[in-house]
C-alpha cells in the first residue's frame, strides 16, 4: 500500500510531492486545471469531477484560499488495491492517523464510489471509521469521537472497482462557502459554479458584466471579487488548520501575500437587475457581506424591457427553470421574450444563459454559438452562448421576412 509519509505533529513542511485532489462541479474540470496552472501548479491531471495535482503545503493553502472553482482540496494519505471490505479495513488501520490529527478531534468519514463491487457503502464507511479508531486506540489508548454534523476532521475514501484511495480533507466546509453571510434568494447558484461560468464565458475584469436576472447576486459578487483581487477564502477557516501537520507560520505568510493590495486596477463595470424586489434585497445584502456592494450597480427591472446599462460586454444570466422555480407554461411564454430583448437591445454583447432546461432555450429564437454541458449538483445543465451582432436589428428590419437569428453563425468553438 502507498501511504503518505508519516509526519510528527511539529514537522514544519511537507514534501513538495504530496498528492492532492480537488473536486469541482462536473464540466468545470478544464477551468479548474487552468486556474491551478495560474497558481503555478505543474501538470494538473484532469479526471471527471476534479483535478489531481502534486504540490507542497504552500500549494495546498494557496489553492484553498484562492481557488474559485474547486469544491475542496483533499490530501491523499493512502491508496490500496482491494477485493473485500476487510482489505479496506486493513489498509485504513495501517495508516498513521495519530500523526495527522489529535485524538480529541471530532471525525466524519465520507465514502464515494464508482463501479465498486462492495454491497454497502454505509458498511464500508463504518469499517473505515473503526479502522481509524482502532489505530488510535493502539497508539494512545483512546479513540476520536464521530460528529457527522460539525466534524473537525473529514476523512474521505474513494473506491473504484479495485482501488481504494484515502484522503484527509484540507478544506473543511466546501470551498464554495466563501465565508460571507449569505441571503438565499430563489434557486441561488453555488459560488464556484458561478465563477466557473464566468471563466467559460471568457469574461475579463476590464469588460462590462450585466446579470439581468441577478437573484442573490452570485455572478456579480464573484465578478467583483475577481476584479478587485479579493481572495475568495480570505474570510473563512479551513480544515487544514485542524490537522497536526498545520504550519501556522506558512499559512500566515500565504494569507499575507493574498492580502497585499493589488496594483491599481480599473474600476469594474458591473450591473445587475431583477424583476423581484426581494431578490434584489438579497443581492444587496450578499454584495455588502462580500465587501463589494459599492462596485455593483443594482436596479429593479424586467429583463424583457430593460435597456442595456452600459457599453457592450458580457451578459450572463441564470433564468428560472421548471425544476426549481416557475411554472413551465409561464416559462414557455418568457423565453421568446428574452430572445427578443437580446436581439433588440443587446447588439454587440456576448450573452450566456445557464439553464437545466434543454427544451426552453429552443424557444428563445436564437442560435447558440456554443453549448457547454455543466452539472449543478446532480442536475445536468447547459451554458448557452449567444453572440449578438451589432447592426443585426437594422438588417432584420430591412428584411423583415428573413428568419435572421440576430446572432453570428459559424462561431462554434
Ligand atoms: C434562478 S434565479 C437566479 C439566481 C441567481 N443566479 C443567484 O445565484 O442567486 C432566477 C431569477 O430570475 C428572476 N426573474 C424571473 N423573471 C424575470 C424577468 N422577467 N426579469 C428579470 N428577472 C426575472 C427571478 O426573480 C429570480 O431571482
Amino acid at each position: 500500500m502507498n501511504v503518505a509519509r508519516a509526519r510528527r505533529p511539529h514537522t514544519p513542511r511537507s514534501s513538495p510531492a504530496d498528492r492532492f485532489f480537488a473536486p469541482c462541479p462536473r464540466g468545470l474540470e478544464e477551468a479548474l486545471r487552468a486556474e491551478l496552472q495560474e497558481f503555478g501548479i505543474a501538470d494538473p491531471d484532469v479526471v471527471p469531477g476534479g483535478v489531481g495535482f502534486r504540490g507542497s503545503w504552500r500549494d495546498c493553502y494557496r489553492v484553498n484560499l484562492l481557488s474559485r472553482v474547486a469544491s475542496r482540496v483533499l490530501w491523499q494519505v493512502g491508496h490500496t488495491r482491494y477485493r473485500h471490505e476487510d482489505d479496506i479495513y486493513q489498509a485504513a488501520a495501517a495508516l498513521h492517523w495519530p500523526d495527522w490529527f489529535a485524538v480529541r478531534s471530532l471525525i466524519r468519514v465520507n465514502v464515494s464510489a464508482i463501479g465498486s463491487p462492495l454491497r454497502s457503502l454505509e458498511f464500508i464507511t463504518l469499517r473505515i471509521k473503526d479502522a481509524v479508531c482502532d489505530r488510535f486506540r493502539a497508539a494512545c489508548g483512546e479513540r476520536p469521537s464521530v460528529d457527522t454534523a460539525r466534524p473537525d476532521v473529514r476523512i474521505h475514501a474513494f473506491l473504484t472497482d479495485r482501488d481504494a484511495t484515502f484522503y484527509l480533507d484540507t478544506s473543511g466546509d466546501a470551498l464554495f462557502k466563501r465565508g460571507a453571510r449569505r441571503e438565499v434568494g430563489e434557486a441561488p447558484l453555488r459560488e464556484n459554479l458561478a465563477a466557473g461560468i464566468l471563466r467559460l464565458a471568457g469574461w475579463r475584469p476590464d469588460e462590462p458584466l450585466f446579470d439581468p436576472m441577478c437573484g442573490g447576486g452570485t455572478f456579480l459578487a464573484e465578478a467583483a471579487q475577481i476584479a478587485l483581487g479579493i481572495a475568495p477564502g480570505i474570510g473563512r477557516r479551513f480544515g487544514f488548520e485542524r490537522l497536526a501537520v498545520f504550519d501556522a507560520a506558512l499559512w500566515k505568510q500565504v494569507r499575507a501575500e493574498a492580502l497585499t493590495p493589488p496594483d491599481d486596477r480599473p474600476a469594474p463595470e458591473l450591473h445587475g437587475s431583477d424583476v423581484d424586489p426581494t431578490a434584489l434585497a438579497a443581492a444587496r445584502a450578499n454584495l455588502e457581506a462580500a465587501g463589494v456592494l459599492d462596485f455593483v450597480h443594482l436596479r429593479q427591472a424586467d429583463f424583457t424591457t430593460v435597456e442595456a446599462p452600459c457599453r457592450p460586454g458580457v451578459l450572463v444570466a441564470n433564468p428560472p427553470y421548471g425544476v426549481r422555480m416557475g411554472d413551465v407554461s409561464g416559462l414557455r411564454a418568457l423565453y421568446p421574450r428574452l430572445g427578443d430583448a437580446l436581439k433588440q437591445r443587446f447588439a454587440g454583447w456576448r450573452a450566456y444563459l445557464f439553464s437545466a432546461d434543454m427544451e426552453l432555450p429552443k424557444l428563445i429564437g436564437l442560435k447558440a454559438s456554443r453549448r457547454t454541458p455543466l452539472f449543478n449538483g446532480s442536475l445536468e445543465c447547459r451554458l448557452f452562448e449567444y453572440r449578438m451582432v451589432a447592426g443585426t436589428m437594422r438588417r432584420r428590419t430591412d428584411a423583415d421576412a428573413s428568419p435572421g437569428p440576430g446572432v453570428e453563425t459559424g462561431t462554434d468553438r
